[in-house]
């Protein structure tokens, strides 16, 4: 009789390269039907909005939404915040035995709500509460299976990034994504470039670029400038979830296919399809009505357009807005 082993669990492979473009946490935004749109167009890996460490342990209702997948949605990355190390270590807990396999931690959100928590970039005030959550972290989940997110420092500091860094080296952290400005900027100024490639050539750790790559050509600049060892598209993927393939063709050399412009409409029409199948309907036709105008903004007449998508209240009014799009 043939021995019967109980089989390892399957790992879906996160792509850590520059030609295999992912999506970024977008609170409000990187939910189910996002993400599968933005994997539709060549993205390759994704992670979910911020997930509150406190709000798993309690498991309330919001926060089992946001944790809402399906088997086409891998490779999934699952970001989390928190500011004690116990809620992070409960959450994990709670995270892998529901079958997740990766993991990031937030230390660059500079959202008030979540700073005064002591959660987000305010974890950057103290670089040694970084490590030890995300050695705990990288301890559970195995080596590779955990990253940090983070900013180059808190308020206008801009060197903490390199201390995580430095004291990060060597234990099994699969990634360090640099998001570069300081906590004090949210999202005002430049991103950093520079400290970007400061940071890949002082670190062995992969390094994932964000910030400023709102066109295909800035994330080819950003990792021919930087050496990164992977971009990660925000704002660029919720103004054109098309960016990846973009990106893809870009990188390939590829004539960029057809123009942004041709396929605006389907674009939209496949956001509507994505929404309609993963999102229960009454939210989804909200949340038309905030991605859309985002998608269209620069076309002609999008003024007009976006008033009409404002006041839809179902499917076939939103797709007769589609449909008026040239
Ligand atoms: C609407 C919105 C929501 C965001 N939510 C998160 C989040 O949940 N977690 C996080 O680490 N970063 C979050 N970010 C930051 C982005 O992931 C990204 O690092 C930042 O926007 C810089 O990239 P960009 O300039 O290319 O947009 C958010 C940004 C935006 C605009």
């Amino acid at each position: 009789m043939s021995e019967t082993r109980p089989s390892a669990p399957v790992r879906p492979y996160l792509p850590v390269h520059p030609d295999r473009p992912w999506l970024a946490p977008l609170a409000g935004f990187s939910d189910l039907p996002f993400r599968l749109l933005c994997r539709h167009f060549g993205c390759s890996a994704a992670f979910t909005e911020m997930i509150s460490a406190r709000g798993l342990t309690h498991q309330t209702r919001n926060t089992l939404e946001l944790l809402k997948t399906c088997p086409e949605d891998s490779p999934l990355v699952v970001q989390i915040f928190g500011s004690s190390l116990s809620d992070i270590k409960e959450s994990m807990s709670i995270l892998l035995d529901q079958g997740f396999s990766y993991f990031d931690l937030n230390c660059g959100c500079s959202v008030k709500k979540v700073v005064k928590t002591g959660s987000g970039a305010a974890l950057l005030k103290n670089p040694e509460q970084i490590v030890d959550m995300a050695l705990a972290m990288a301890e559970m989940a195995g080596p590779g299976m955990v990253g940090i997110k983070t900013r180059l420092g808190w308020a206008n500091e801009r060197r903490t990034y390199l201390v995580l860094a430095d004291q990060l080296a060597d234990s099994g952290i699969g990634w360090i994504t640099l998001h570069p400005r300081t906590a004090g900027q949210l999202f005002s100024g430049t991103a950093c470039w520079d400290a970007l490639k400061t940071l890949k050539e002082a670190t062995s750790i992969p390094v994932i670029a964000s910030g400023d790559l709102f066109t295909a050509q800035d994330a080819l600049e950003c990792v021919r400038r930087t050496g990164v060892d992977n971009i990660m598209f925000a704002r660029g993927a919720l103004n054109n979830p098309f960016i990846f393939q973009e990106y893809i063709n870009l990188k390939k050399q590829c004539s960029p296919s057809d123009s942004r412009d041709l396929h605006l409409q389907d674009i939209c029409l496949k956001t509507v399809e994505y929404y309609r199948r993963y999102c229960s309907s009454g939210r989804a036709v909200l949340k038309m009505r905030t991605i859309i105008p985002r998608m269209i903004r620069q076309i002609h007449g999008a003024k007009e357009l976006r008033k009409e998508i404002i006041k839809c209240n179902d499917w076939n009014a939103i797709i007769k807005v589609m449909e008026k799009m040239q």
